[in-house]
């Protein structure tokens, strides 16, 4: 049996549905460039026929990216594979990913089908695929739940009409790692060619069990992993690929398989990720997490320093966590802060390196110094904020603000070339800078649908992290901010997010 495992990486299809995590397409390009730079298998880039925006994307990440397949996914029907194909026909190695369900609670209620007609319906898709591409991945949504024979009976037919990956999900986050492990040596051991496809585990997190099943199934034969970065997904996510690829790594004993994976990209990939979603990474998040590989109880510090095997099992360096002593400040110079970036794995292309270094000096001017979490969000700040320029840009504001008085803010905003300046009281200083910003934009109807403020080091002039989005006729714009000063990110955060409304009501 072959021991070389795809990493299949469906970030930006199965994590980006979820709530709370769409992006943008130049967030997604930078997404997929980083899964590239990580050295995935397989960039799943979305859902070509839910919308012309999921299209686009599919479509130019299969053009960027050159060092992995690019994936669509498709349901079962014509239409939706012409538009999986239309999107990643430019890939250098395009796949089609089919699936229906089997399951009897999907295949009665969801699909009002009968088992043959599943049956033909999935064998016709697939043949239908073939038709345009040679890479087709078929899933049996729901195989967790479904009859093993009747499978067994699917695969074969799928396989015959083509398919050279078989995807054997656990989409409702059910099933148990004995239970995946048997579901997947079965399935192959009865299907008449197991030795002309890919198994592959796609396993959701519902009862926290997505990363122990996805390697069960690697020991039942499966030999692709579906997965996104910090376990993004569906409800509680789907499996984590940083937790997947550094299972294997630290236990090649009991797991005997190898893949490409860059595992120093992974730090790095996650924050990206986490920033542009305008989130951070729990505490205690295995890999990811800042107390991941922090030790604070003095014994444990006392065995780290004898060695560090005492209560490590894996070296932050492996996922990219490197001690670096080189802080940048307001004395550093634009060469000192690309060869940084560099280092870090960023390659910015003159333009985005002239815009990058004027936002580091503006932080530097409110900072000391400068670690690598600022440069990340720095970067990735402004990457995102290209799109968010169209529109009211904040010139200044002024706020007066107490636990005893009623808060009162003036903003001076900029649009077109011209100023204005409005003044609003409020429920304390965000109230009424808001507030103070719609008497100038006069935005549509909208509610908050989130708001958060994260912090991107430690100390007190940490950069905040503001992420503001918002909601308007079932359609919702996020915008970020970042400063040391959270009341001044919030208000960009906000702006951004106005902005954004204000185009797509063509305002
Ligand atoms: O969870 C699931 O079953 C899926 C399939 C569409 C692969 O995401
Ligand atoms: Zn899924």
């Amino acid at each position: 049996m072959i021991n070389d495992i795809k990493i299949f990486d469906t970030t930006l299809r199965d994590g980006e549905q979820s709530p709370g995590c769409s992006m943008n397409l130049k967030e997604k390009i930078e997404v997929a460039k980083c899964l590239e730079r990580l050295k995935v298998d397989i960039i799943e880039a979305g859902f070509a026929i839910s919308s012309p925006g999921d299209f686009e994307s599919v479509k130019t990440v299969a053009e960027t990216v050159k060092d992995c397949t690019v994936a669509s996914l498709s349901r079962s029907v014509e239409k939706d594979i012409d538009a999986a194909w239309n999107a990643v026909k430019g890939a250098v190695d395009p796949r089609i990913h089919v699936f229906l369900a089997t399951s009897p609670l999907h295949m009665q209620y969801k699909l009002k089908m009968t088992e043959d007609q599943v049956l033909e319906n999935a064998a016709a898709a697939v043949k239908y695929a073939r038709k345009f591409c040679s890479n087709i991945e078929f899933s049996c949504e729901d195989a967790t739940r479904s009859d093993y024979d009747f499978m067994v009976k699917v695969v074969n037919a799928v396989v015959a009409n083509g398919a050279t990956t078989i995807n054997l999900p656990d989409t409702v986050g059910y099933t148990t790692p004995d239970e995946m492990r048997e579901l997947i040596s079965y399935v192959k051991s009865h299907i008449d060619r197991p030795d002309d496809v890919i198994f592959s585990v796609h396993c959701h997190n519902d009862l926290g069990m997505a990363t122990a099943n996805s390697l069960a199934g690697v020991l039942g034969g499966a030999r692709q992993i579906e997965c996104t970065i910090n376990g993004l997904g569906e409800r509680a996510g789907n499996t984590s690929l940083e937790e997947v690829v550094m299972a294997m790594y630290t236990r090649p004993d009991v797991y005997g398989v190898t893949n490409r994976i860059d595992t120093t990209q992974i730090s790095k990939t996650s924050k990206t990720v986490y920033n542009i979603i305008g989130q951070s990474a729990p505490l205690n998040k295995p890999i990811v997490g800042k107390n991941a590989f922090a030790h604070e109880a003095g014994i444990h510090q006392h065995g780290v320093l004898a060695n560090k095997a005492t209560y490590e099992i894996m070296t932050p360096e492996s996922v990219g966590i490197t001690e670096n002593n080189l802080v940048l400040g307001k004395h550093s110079g634009k060469h000192a802060f690309a060869e940084r970036l560099k280092a870090l794995g960023y390659e910015l292309d003159k333009e985005e390196l002239v815009s990058c270094f004027e936002e580091f000096k503006v932080v530097c001017d409110k900072k000391k110094t400068v670690n690598d979490d600022d440069l990340i969000a720095i970067v990735n700040h402004n990457m995102m904020s290209d799109d968010e320029d169209t529109g009211y840009k904040l010139n200044w504001f002024s706020v007066n603000t107490s636990n005893f008085t009623t808060a009162t803010c003036t903003v001076n905003l900029e649009c077109d070339g011209e100023t204005y300046e409005a003044v609003c009281l409020g429920d304390g200083p965000l109230d009424a800078a808001f507030g103070a910003i719609n008497h100038i934009v006069m935005p549509a109807e909208h509610t908050f649908a989130d708001f958060s403020i994260y912090s991107i080091s430690e100390g007190k002039d940490t950069l905040g992290d503001a992420t503001i989005k918002l909601n308007s006729d079932g359609k919702s714009c996020t915008g970020h901010g970042l400063s040391t000063d959270v009341i001044e990110s919030s208000i960009v955060a906000y702006l951004a997010a106005l902005n954004k409304l204000n185009k797509m009501k063509g305002n």
